[in-house]
This record gives structure tokens, sequence and C-alpha cells, in this order.
């Protein structure tokens, strides 16, 4: 049989493995390349303009290399910023993530709903779009944050936050306007789902987090849906682009099926 081409999850760093996480379980044994990009992390505090000319140009040679099947863009900064021309560049299928906005408003009872996710995502008109078609009758607070997106990284590598940090950032969101009244909180950038749990303990209430995880996994399984994949899961690939020691991440790569680290 033909070796059955890989998908291709594409992030600046690690959060792109909260999107793994939910493929895999619906497509245990499809070959994984995991690309970080991290000689160009983090992408949110990066103006627009950079993010457009990076992404389309990297993946372009990603998927020379690595001859993926599909590409999820793991990444809510790159995906707002940069997938309509990452669509009209590559003659493959590209699944993006955009930030959850129209589960939150199903779920919100308060019709208050806080978006958390990149400084560069929050501000993109594809949120302001996102906001006018599904949540037209919330207050939609948005709050970027770099420091949780750090955190999320640290977190994978082992090292402990400072014990406060998860508090303040919440804090950043919840003090703003109406935030008292919010509800549900979409995690606009897939690093945040790593950091879940913590958010939730660290939350002065209950919150309900939502994230578009689960459905970018069943669009791939659907977009995937005539290719034969291998019997059993293989060695799975993360890629980096430079600029970071990768020994940290090693073992934690591996819990993801990730064994074999390249560099680009
Ligand atoms: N994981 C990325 C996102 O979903 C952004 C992290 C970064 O700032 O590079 O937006």
């Amino acid at each position: 049989m033909e070796r059955a081409r890989p998908l291709l999850i594409f992030d600046s760093g690690v959060g792109g493995l909260s999107v793994l996480r939910e493929i895999r379980m619906l497509l245990p044994s499809a070959p994984i390349v995991y690309a970080a990009d991290s000689a160009g992390f983090p992408y949110g505090t990066k103006s627009p303009a950079e993010v457009a000319a990076r992404v389309p140009a990297l993946l372009g040679r990603l998927a020379e290399r690595y001859d993926p099947a599909l590409i999820v863009i793991a990444c809510n900064t790159a995906s707002t910023i940069a997938l309509d021309a990452v669509r009209a560049a590559l003659d493959l299928p590209i699944v993006g993530t955009v930030p959850a906005i129209k589960p939150a408003a199903a779920l919100s009872k308060t019709r208050v709903i806080g978006v958390l996710g990149t400084a560069a995502t929050i501000v993109q008109p594809y949120v302001d779009r996102l906001a006018a078609e599904f949540a037209a009758d919330c207050t939609v607070i948005r709050h970027g944050s770099a420091e949780l997106v750090e955190l999320a990284e640290a977190k994978l590598r082992g090292e402990a936050p400072e014990p406060a940090a998860y508090a303040r950032i919440l804090d950043g969101l919840l003090s703003k306007g109406e935030g008292e009244r919010i509800d549900t909180v979409v995690l606009a950038c897939t690093h945040f789902p790593l950091v879940e749990e913590e958010l939730a303990t660290a939350a002065p209430r209950p919150l309900a987090f939502v994230d578009g995880n689960a459905g970018i996994a069943r669009r791939t399984q659907w977009l995937t849906r005539d290719l034969a994949w291998p019997e059993a899961a293989q060695e799975g690939i993360a890629m980096f682009t430079g600029g970071i020691d990768t020994e940290p991440y090693r073992a934690p790569l591996a819990d993801f099926g990730l064994t074999r680290i390249e560099k680009l």
C-alpha cells in the first residue's frame, strides 16, 4: 500500500498540541507532522503584516518538504490573519482555527462573553465578524495576553509558574467593563486549553471555558474520510524552525506521540 501522507499541524509554538490531542482521538493512526515556528514565536505580539508575510511562505516550504494530505493551522493568530492567503497559495485542504464565539454564545446565560486570545487575534476584523454573526445579542469582551502563551509553553517544559499569574491574567479580562457578568470564556488561542485547569482553579467564580478544538478534529476527519490510514500509529514528527533548545520539549512531545524531532 502507498505510504499515507501525513496531517501537518502548524502553530507558532506548542499550542497546536491542544488541537492535536483532539485529532488523535478521532484519527489515532494518522501520520502526524507537528510544525512549530519557534523562530517566529510568539505571533501574538507581531503586527498582522509580519504574520501575513511569514505564515503562507513557511507553510509552502513545509508542504513541499512533508507532502501533507491536509494542513491544520492550529493557531488563532495565524488563522484570523492569514487563512485566506494560505488557501490561495496552496492546493491542499487547509483547516483553520478561529475563536469559538458561536458555541460560547449558545452557552452563555448572562449574554456576556469573554474572549481570551493574543493581542493580535482579538483586534482582527475576523473576530468582529464572528461576534456580529453569532453573538449579536451578547456583549463580547476581549482581552489579549502574551503572558498566558508563555505560561502554557513553560507548563509543557515542566516549569512551575509564579502562583498568582493565572488569577492576574483572568482579572485582566473580568475587570473590564461588564466583565463581572461574564459566564463563558472563549479560549481564543490554542495555547490556552493547555492551561484550562489552572485557569479554572484561579477563577473567582465558576466560568465555562470554550474552545473549537473538537470541531477542528471533526472537520479534519471529514475532509480526510476517503484516505486510508495505517493500521497502527507511527512515529510522529515534531518540526521546529529554530531559535530554541528543543530538549525540554522532548519528553512532553513524546506523550503526544511525537518522538522524532526535526529542524527546518
Ligand atoms: N497559539 C497561537 C494562537 O492560537 C498564538 C501564540 C503566539 O502568540 O505565538 O493564537
